[in-house]
């Protein structure tokens, strides 16, 4: 973490955020996922699931430098509530600089569930998951699906993330999207959002399995 006492915003702006992006990944790219942030077109496509609710209870998984953060704090238009878990410190760190109106945790979306109930949230309206999912071994696949199926409203609620194009036959990609099948009962993947790069479908989950 960093031990400075400068309580300003970071710089950010795609470019910016695509420099701390990329020593992350430089450092440890299985975690990271990406070389590059995601564009506001995948953001806004993604924040369309928050559509038709008036003041959504919102947990983000792996916000990384904010790219998705602003498009749905976008999207809340001060409505709502935002709790963001982000495994790295130092993105988190810059993260909770950057929107202090969003609860920002520092810990792995393997917990959701009881980082919530700590907060004292039940169920979420929606979870927009910036996660890395075909880069995760099956254990971790798993236990986040676990968490964001028990975290999410049965019913109403919605569960968003992506695939990347390139990535999307990956084996371990289809297996997530087989473990996420067997949590929910409707699922669309949309038409690869192209102005992102690399160009990435959205994956929206409805209906958990109970
Ligand atoms: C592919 S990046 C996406 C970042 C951002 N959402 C975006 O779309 O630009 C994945 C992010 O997930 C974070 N992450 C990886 N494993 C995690 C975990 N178990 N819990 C929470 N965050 C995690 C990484 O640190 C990184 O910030």
């Amino acid at each position: 973490m960093n031990t400075s006492t400068d309580t300003r915003p970071p710089r950010s702006g795609y470019w910016a955020d695509a420099g701390v992006f990329l020593w992350s990944w430089l450092r440890s790219p299985g975690k990271t996922g990406a070389v590059l942030p995601s564009s506001s077109y995948l953001a806004a496509a993604m924040s369309e699931v928050l559509t038709g609710y008036e003041k959504p209870t919102v947990a983000e998984l792996g916000p990384g430098t904010g790219a998705l953060t602003a498009g749905i704090q976008q999207r809340l238009a001060g409505n709502g509530r935002h709790v963001a878990v982000e495994l790295n410190g130092e993105f988190a760190e810059r993260l909770a600089l950057r929107f202090p109106q969003v609860e920002v945790v520092n810990d792995s979306a393997a917990d959701l569930v009881r980082l919530l109930t700590e907060r004292g949230v039940g169920k979420v309206d929606a979870v927009v998951s910036g996660l890395p999912f075909a880069a995760f071994p099956v254990g971790l696949q798993t236990a986040v699906l676990d968490a964001v199926a028990a975290a999410v409203c049965p019913d109403g609620g919605v569960f968003t993330t992506f695939n990347y194009v390139g990535a999307y036959s990956m084996p371990a990609a289809k297996r997530f999207r087989a473990l996420l099948a067997e949590r929910f009962a409707e699922i669309t993947i949309s038409r690869p959002v192209m102005r992102n790069l690399p160009p990435a479908h959205v994956l929206t989950a409805r209906r958990v399995r109970v």
